[in-house]
């Protein structure tokens, strides 16, 4: 698999990396086929994967860690705080260090940051930042990162506010019609050497249809990764599949892509950028 660099950082990961809140009892994957998905993910150079003290009452976190065991030097372990105060998440740092069985995470997120009051909740005095902060100080966690998948604007301000190490945002293709990342955030956040993972490269499963394009568009954007949700061993063949052979999606493709998937754009489907998540109502930006 093509590798990149991630930002600043001086790492590097291949293009696809793991998505891990689905590997859960909620999405029909056992703890048994969730440690093989993990394990067969690593054997095949996946390093990067992603989690949540939110997925599914940290049942995410408690198999990638049981997953990983001898195997946590090999991979970059990403998990997030979705408390907007300091106490509250240092208070899920320490649970989720339990269920990960480790003293460390190589990244911590503040999770999903919507809107610009949220954002501001994050930065003001004792704040979700300060706990990211100490904890970045104590060693407990490597590197910090924020993210969003609804407004670009939120992102761009947080990346003038603080030095993030990396941004994950909304990338696939169906996120090109409405409060576009790829064009709103991507320039700026690549000028400044932010690395940037995308999400959503499925639309939530409504781009499966297409996989290997949807697929395609975001790997040949300009970012370090994709973080993609799987939750059984043929999702995971498939993506990878197209992960090692891929070759950058031309101009005209992307066209006729974005032709085949237009009927998408609606906030039913792009939950993630309406008001609410089944509001059925786009967001709306002041
Ligand atoms: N704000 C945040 O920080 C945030 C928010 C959400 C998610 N995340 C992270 O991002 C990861 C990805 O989640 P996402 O929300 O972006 O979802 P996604 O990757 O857009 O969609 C994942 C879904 O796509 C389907 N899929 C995957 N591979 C497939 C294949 N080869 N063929 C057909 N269908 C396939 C599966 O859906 P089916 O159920 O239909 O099989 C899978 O559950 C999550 O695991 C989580 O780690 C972060």
């Amino acid at each position: 698999m093509e590798q990149r660099a991630y930002g600043s950082t001086g790492k590097q990961f291949p293009i696809l990396s793991f998505g891990a809140q689905r590997i859960v009892d909620a999405h029909n994957c056992t703890e048994e086929q969730a440690i093989r998905i993990v394990n067969r993910a690593i054997d095949a150079g996946i390093t990067y994967f992603d989690t949540a003290p939110s997925y599914s009452n940290g049942q995410s976190e408690e198999r990638l860690g049981k997953a990983f065991q001898a195997r946590r030097k090999d991979v970059h372990l990403v998990t997030k705080t979705h408390d907007r105060t300091r106490d509250g998440s240092l208070k899920l740092l320490e649970e989720s260090l339990k269920r990960l069985q480790t003293d460390y995470v190589d990244e911590w997120r503040l999770h999903n940051v919507m809107t610009m009051e949220e954002l501001d909740r994050c930065f003001a005095p004792g704040g979700a930042l300060e706990a990211l902060i100490e904890a970045k100080e104590q060693g407990i966690v490597k590197s910090l990162s924020i993210s969003g998948h609804t407004n670009p604007r939120v992102q761009l301000e947080a990346i003038d506010r603080h030095p993030f190490d990396s941004v994950l945002v909304a990338l696939s293709a169906a996120d090109h019609f409405i409060y576009s990342f790829a064009h709103e955030f991507l320039p700026k956040a690549n000028e400044k050497g932010v690395a940037i993972v995308g999400m959503k490269v499925f639309a939530l499963g409504k781009l499966a249809p297409w996989y290997e394009k949807a697929l395609g568009y975001t790997f040949s954007l300009p970012i370090s990764t994709a973080i993609v949700g799987m939750e059984s061993m043929e999702q995971l063949e498939r993506n990878l599949s197209v992960a090692q052979s891929f070759a950058p999606m031309p101009e005209t493709e992307r066209v006729e892509f974005f032709k085949e998937i237009a009927h998408l754009a609606n906030p039913e489907v792009l939950r993630w950028k309406a008001s609410e998540w089944t509001s059925g109502q786009w967001y709306v930006r002041a």
